[in-house]
């Protein structure tokens, strides 16, 4: 078989890190690969102007599969002052790499599986009748869409004429926002198009069928939010009755769905939701089977496609050495990979030997053992980085 190619984008912080321990892992199980560094990231903000630079898009538009680390991103105020001096003032505008990534590539299906390990200290845990303990096995597949909503970043303060007047011809907006000077007003759009709707809706539909299960949820806010909310709702709906008669669809509420997370988080199997909705159902869902260092994510859109942890750069333990962070959500990512590529064996090996070292219990990095981010934490018995993945590695079948 040929090699693969992957794009490898450690970006900045705790993603070096945890990047290179997935590709051990990946070596580990006999995944063969070639990884090509790319540059993304604060550094190259600062030091050209760009996050993203061209030569990191042609090796994705070459190779079509990236694994992404992370990236910081800082303020706006923040972005111009740690600019080089020789491109201050010159009309650079800081953007989120990952954010245009995903919109130049389409990266619309964002997957993020939230499923319980057994034996994981930090799972979710509440009292059941009689005062019982119970621990529900969560196993839930969010479909976010990743390129459009309140992330398209069709946004302005102090918006200009057209924008302005445009708005004027809307009677809420006159009633209530007309008496505000214009400099003190900041409007980030919601746009939804029918086509991506109805993409990222197919996506949850097409994983509840090859997984047999019964229902979709479309976690929204429709009653309030009539024109998107409700273009997703009506489109998940009408897509049930045409195509899916034997999965129904379930409306829920954000702020009602984030209350019910605590209640029945198990009873929900696959949740679709608009960009920032699926951003915070993903987080509130990662929560309760491990937090950030479980929480593994897709991005894949029509040719390229991009696997990466829902985490940030975790910039305060970026120079811990040696690094104290947890790589699964990475090497999870990396097995989200895998599938992607039809190397279900190998990802399902991954899983399997992850999940054996949670129950075990024996290696767990910091966070898992419930304590705060110190360079001390391994004189408290926390694993380093590396001797987790040496521990998943060492289950690997
Ligand atoms: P963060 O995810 O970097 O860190 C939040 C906290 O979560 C950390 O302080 C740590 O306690 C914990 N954590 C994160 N990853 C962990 C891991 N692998 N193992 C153990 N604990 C872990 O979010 P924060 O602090 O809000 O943002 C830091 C920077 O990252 C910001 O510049 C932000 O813009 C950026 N960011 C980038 C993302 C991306 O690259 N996709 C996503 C989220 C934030
Ligand atoms: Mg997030």
């Amino acid at each position: 078989m040929t090699k693969r190619t992957i794009v490898a984008m450690p970006g900045d912080g705790i993603g070096k890190n945890v990047l290179k321990e997935s590709v051990r892992v990946l070596d580990a199980v006999g995944f063969e690969a070639n990884y090509i560094h790319a540059d993304i990231g604060w550094e190259f903000w600062c030091k050209e102007g760009n996050p993203l630079p061209d030569r990191t898009l042609k090796l994705l538009e070459e190779h079509k599969i990236g694994l992404f680390g992370a990236i910081t991103s800082k303020p706006k105020d923040k972005a111009e002052a740690e600019l080089a001096p020789e491109l201050k003032g010159k009309g650079y505008i800081y953007y989120s790499p990952i954010v245009a990534m995903r919109q130049k590539y389409d990266l619309d299906i964002c997957m993020r599986p939230c499923k319980t390990f057994k034996g994981n200290t930090l799972n979710f845990i509440r009292r059941g009748p009689n005062n019982t303990i119970e621990e529900p096995e969560i196993d839930t597949m969010i479909f976010r869409q990743n390129t459009e909503g309140l992330y398209g970043g069709v946004e302005w303060t102090n918006p200009p004429d057209q924008v302005y007047d445009a708005l004027m011809t809307h009677k809420k907006f006159k009633e209530n926002f007309a008496w505000c000077p214009r400099p003190e007003l900041a409007v980030s759009t919601r746009i939804l198009t029918k086509k991506y709707t109805t993409r990222i809706i197919k996506a949850a539909f097409e994983y509840a069928k090859t997984k047999g299960l019964n229902t979709v949820t479309v976690c929204e806010k429709p009653n309030v939010i009539r024109e998107t909310s409700g273009m997703m709702l009506r489109i998940a709906q009408e897509m049930s009755k045409n195509e899916y008669p034997d999965i129904k669809v379930q409306d829920t509420n954000i702020d009602a769905q984030m209350m019910w997370l605590t209640k029945n988080p198990e009873t929900y199997n696959v949740i679709v939701a608009s960009n920032m909705f699926g951003d915070i159902i993903s987080d509130g869902f990662a929560g309760l089977i491990g937090g950030l260092g479980f929480a593994c994510s897709a991005n894949i859109g029509p040719e390229v496609a991009v696997f990466e942890p829902t985490h940030g750069s975790a910039p305060k333990y970026a120079e811990f050495n040696p690094s104290i962070v947890n790589p699964i959500a990475m090497i999870l990512s990396s097995c989200m990979m895998l599938e992607h590529i039809c190397e279900n064996e190998k990802a399902e090996r991954i899983y399997n030997a992850v999940a054996a070292v949670v129950l075990e219990g024996k290696i767990k990095t910091y966070d898992m053992k419930k304590l705060s981010g110190n360079p001390d934490v391994f004189s408290k018995g926390a694993a380093t980085t590396e001797q987790m993945t040496g521990a998943i590695i060492a289950k690997l079948k």
